[in-house]
């Protein structure tokens, strides 16, 4: 059986089926809206976009682009410490090779779901002494949080079901899909 099975409504990833929640049109209207509104923040600031790998990758390409003005953008890979998703640390295990200081930040995520990773990780850059640091995420599970954490942008707010799509797998799939889909 193939692993992929796409239609204009739903996609099939392994022995899921997935629904379209968000469109690729309306992904890319969010994150041109999105766009602006950093820019106005920071048009002059010469912002770092620092996006945690792996899946914050597509957005942040798309962010960066909306973004008119001088940037930069870095890259870390975290990983959990503990087996489970609601317990445990968040280990660094790829940095950033560029000096934080005095640096404005913006942190770029596909997803916040716990809120754990990026509870860590701002306090990870906190220690850095940056200028400023701003957080952005695409999607955000309000009903899921359970690690405090001030997100500053959000593309949007999501029921806690498991979606996949712009940048976000199921066991390694669904990347690649240029909008968003629940599972059905
Ligand atoms: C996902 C997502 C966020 C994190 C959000 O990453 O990209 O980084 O989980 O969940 P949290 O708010 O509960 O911490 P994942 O660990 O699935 O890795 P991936 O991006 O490589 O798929």
């Amino acid at each position: 059986m193939e692993a992929y099975n796409k239609t204009p409504d739903h996609v099939q990833l392994y022995d899921l089926m997935f629904v379209t929640l968000f469109s690729e049109k309306q992904v890319q209207e969010r994150v041109r809206e999105l766009g602006a509104e950093i820019t106005a923040q920071y048009k002059d600031k010469r912002p770092l976009f620092i996006s945690i790998l792996s899946g914050a990758f597509v957005f942040a390409s798309d962010l960066m682009r909306a973004f008119d003005g001088d940037c930069e953008v870095g890259f870390v890979k975290l990983s959990s410490y503990a087996g489970t998703r609601s317990s445990g640390s968040v280990q660094t295990v790829m940095g950033l090779e560029k000096d934080l200081h005095g640096r404005h930040l913006i942190v770029v995520e596909d997803i916040v779901d716990t809120g754990r990773t990026l509870h860590f990780f701002i306090d990870h850059l906190r220690q850095q002494n940056p200028a400023s640091i701003c957080t952005i995420t695409f999607l955000r599970k309000p009903d899921a949080a359970e690690f405090p954490v001030a997100v500053d942008y959000v593309g949007f707010d999501i029921e806690n079901r498991f979606v996949v799509g712009y940048g976000l797998d199921y066991e390694g799939l669904g990347r690649n899909l240029p909008g968003i889909y629940q599972l059905r």
